[in-house]
Parts: C-alpha cells; structure tokens; sequence
C-alpha cells in the first residue's frame, strides 16, 4: 500500500535575471515594506545591486539585514528577528546560500511574535502563521528554498533543526545569474552537498516515496552531469542553471524523505571544526556509503547508471564502484579529502562520534543502523 504526504514551495520561478525583478514580485504579492536577509559575502559580491534600484523605483521601503554567519547560530536569528520587528516589514526575502536563507525562514516565523525560536526545534513544532516570504539561492547546495527545515547551530557541537510545512516559502526564485561568480571550492562543496541529498533521499529508511525518488533522480543527472563543468568554467550559466534546478530538486526529494548518515556524522564535523557543510558532507560521504553496502546496494547501482553509465558487474560491485568514485569527487574538484586536512586527529573521534549519536532525527533514516562504535569507525576511516 502507498501512503504519502508530499510538501513543496507553492511556485518555482526559474528566469535569468530575475532577480532584477524581486521589488516588483514583492508589491505584486502585496508587499508594503520588505526585509532582505543575507550574509556580508553575499552583499560584498554585488549580487543585490542589480535587485535594489527597483524598490526605490516603485517606492517600496526595503532595509537589508546583512549580518547573517556561515552555520548561523541563535543570536543571529534573534538579531535578525529585531530588525524584522523595527523595520515593520510585512514580506521577508532570503537573498544568498542555506544559511541566509535558513535565518529569512525562521525571520518570517518569528517575528509576527507568537512563537519563539526555543520552542519550535523538533519536527512539526512551529505553527506560524508567518510573514510572506520569497527565497533566493546564491548557492547551488543546499535547497532551502524548497525545505520545511532551518537549521541553526545551538552550541560549539550541536546543530539542531526547526522542521515545519510552515517554512516553506511562498516563491522560490531561481536566477542563475547569481551564481555566476561563486568560487570554485564553494561551487565544488555545495554541489556535493546537493549529490548527497539526493543520494540520502533516495536510500532513505523512511518516507521514501515516488515522487521523492523522481526529484532525486533528476537531481542526480543535473548534478553529476554539470558540477565539474560549474566547478572549472565557472561563468557557463547552462552550467550553473543545471546546477541550481539540481540542488532545488534534490531539496524537494530530501524535504520529503529526510537525509540521514552522511548528515548526522556530517553536523558534529561543521559545528565543532567550522567545516562548510557541503564540505563536512563530502568527507563522510565514501566512509557511510561504503558502511551501507549490504543494506542499500540495489538502489546504489539504479543510482550508479545515472552518475557513472557503465558501470559494470553485480549490483554490490557497482555500488562499490560508486563509493569509490564519490569519495575520490572532493579530491577531483581541488577539496581535502580526509579529516586530518581540516585540522581533525585521531582524539576528536571519540568526541564527534558521541555528538553524531545525538543526531537522532537523521539517524533513524539511516538504511543500516549506526551505532556510537560504528560512528567511531566512520570518522577513522574517513580520517
Ligand atoms: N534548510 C535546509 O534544508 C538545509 C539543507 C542543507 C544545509 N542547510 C544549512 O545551510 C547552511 C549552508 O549553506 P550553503 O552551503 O549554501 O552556504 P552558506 O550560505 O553558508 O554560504 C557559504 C559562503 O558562500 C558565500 N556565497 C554564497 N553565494 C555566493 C555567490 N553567489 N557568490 C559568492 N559568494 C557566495 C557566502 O557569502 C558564504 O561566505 C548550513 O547552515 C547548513 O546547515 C540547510
Ligand atoms: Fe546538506
């Protein structure tokens, strides 16, 4: 029997240049008064000055909130809420990668002042109603503009998540333009991060679905099929739009059937050691493949064919082959590759193994079991 419940953002705008026209979607939609949320990255690069002359042109009052960190933790979320509340603004925009556009989400929750942020970590905890809300991606990871999930960094070890239907925006605008000028390592990790989504979603012990497996699939073609190019010529925008409507389809796959050992070892590496997420993902990607061979290697193989046609043999030696070849992909695209080039020893596995057993909310997708021990043994291998 088939039994699912499939949540996505109401209406994708895929447009080059789009971008230019933000001001105008805002007051189309009934905007009054708009907040940006972004990072000092972001708004350094130029990418809002093309999207700012249009507010004053149509007279729409727009404050930008820039202060948005990498990994955001609570106090910027909080300081951002603020800005929300003294600017009065009334439609929020998440303008640059997960993290910009994570904060924007919790922003449109919390500021309308009915709930807090310590009370809505956990799944189906946030209630809203929120501000309406626009995202934008500068990046092409992580698929937050497709995602009922926030994630905010609660201490030096632990990130936790906010999941909700309610932060789901109302419109996911996908200009390639934007990501014309991301650097080669930020294009490189981001894009794995994606791949790993869309691998995670797909093997994924629970929720997996049709349509979530469809999204993945895709995903997978557009991703594999254009990172190194997005990578090594990074201003081919047939490239880098791949590249985004990859990552957004990867995020409605993984919203939907929820990523899970990758990820769970992958947070304690981005909390502790400051590892960009796509990054920290990349590390642990061959070590948890490798772990889930005997559970998952059919569909490991189905998702070979689309990274890798060719590969021969039997379903476990081309799943195998897969391991090896994505965990050799950070090495390719000019990443590290193991622990120890960022700054990670064979004492702090103990230490991140115990911290992963905290991610329960991705462990129990995980397709084998992973236990505290098996954690360890993760992290050595990938050391
Ligand atoms: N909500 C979700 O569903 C979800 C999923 C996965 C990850 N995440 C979270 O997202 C965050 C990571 O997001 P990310 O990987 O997109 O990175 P990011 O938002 O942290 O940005 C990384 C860096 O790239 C810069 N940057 C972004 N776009 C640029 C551009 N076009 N040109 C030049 N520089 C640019 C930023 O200034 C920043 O310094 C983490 O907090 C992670 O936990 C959220
Ligand atoms: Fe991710």
């Amino acid at each position: 029997m088939m039994q699912f419940d499939f949540h996505s953002t109401r209406s994708i705008l895929v447009e080059r240049g789009g971008a230019n026209n933000l001001a105008k979607r805002i007051a189309e939609r009934g905007g009054k008064s708009a907040l940006i949320v972004t990072d000092p990255g972001v708004l350094s690069a130029g990418l809002l000055d093309k999207a700012m002359p249009q507010f004053k042109e149509i007279g729409l009052p727009v404050q930008i909130f820039s202060d948005v960190q990498a990994d955001p933790p609570a106090s910027v979320i909080d300081a951002a809420v603020k800005a929300a509340q003294a600017s009065k603004a009334d439609y929020i925009v998440g303008f640059g990668g997960g993290s910009s556009m994570d904060v924007a989400k919790l922003v449109a929750l919390l500021a309308p002042g009915k709930e807090k942020l310590a009370d809505v970590y956990g799944v189906g905890m946030a209630k809203g109603p929120r501000l309406p809300l626009i995202l934008v991606p500068t990046t092409a990871g992580t698929g937050s503009e497709v995602t009922t999930i926030s994630i905010v960094t609660v201490s030096e070890s632990e990130k936790k998540g906010v999941v909700s239907p309610q932060l789901l925006p109302d419109v996911a605008l996908l200009d390639a333009e934007l990501t014309l000028g991301l650097p080669a390592h930020v294009t490189a990790a981001t894009g794995i991060d994606a791949m790993v989504h869309a691998i995670e979603a797909f093997t994924t012990k629970r929720l997996k679905n049709p349509v979530s497996d469809c999204l993945a699939k895709e995903a997978l073609r557009l991703l594999a099929g254009n990172l190194h190019k997005a990578v090594k010529t990074g201003n081919d925008i047939d490239a880098r739009e791949n590249m985004l409507l990859g990552a957004c389809l990867a995020g409605m796959a993984f919203t939907n059937a929820p990523v899970a050992g990758v990820h769970a070892l992958a947070y304690p590496i981005g909390a502790r050691f400051h590892v960009p997420h796509g990054l920290s993902n990349s590390l642990m990607l061959g070590p948890v493949m490798r772990f889930n061979l005997d559970a998952a290697h059919t569909m490991y193989a189905e998702l070979g064919q689309i990274i890798k046609p060719g590969l021969q043999g039997s379903t476990i030696e081309q799943a195998t082959q897969l391991a090896s070849y994505l965990g050799g992909l950070a090495g390719d695209l000019g990443l590290p590759q193991r622990l120890v080039e960022v700054g990670i020893t064979a004492e702090d596995i103990d230490q991140l193994a115990a911290d992963a057993m905290l991610q329960t909310r991705l462990l129990q997708n995980s397709p084998r079991e992973i236990r505290l021990n098996d954690a360890a043994d993760l992290y050595k291998e990938a050391l």
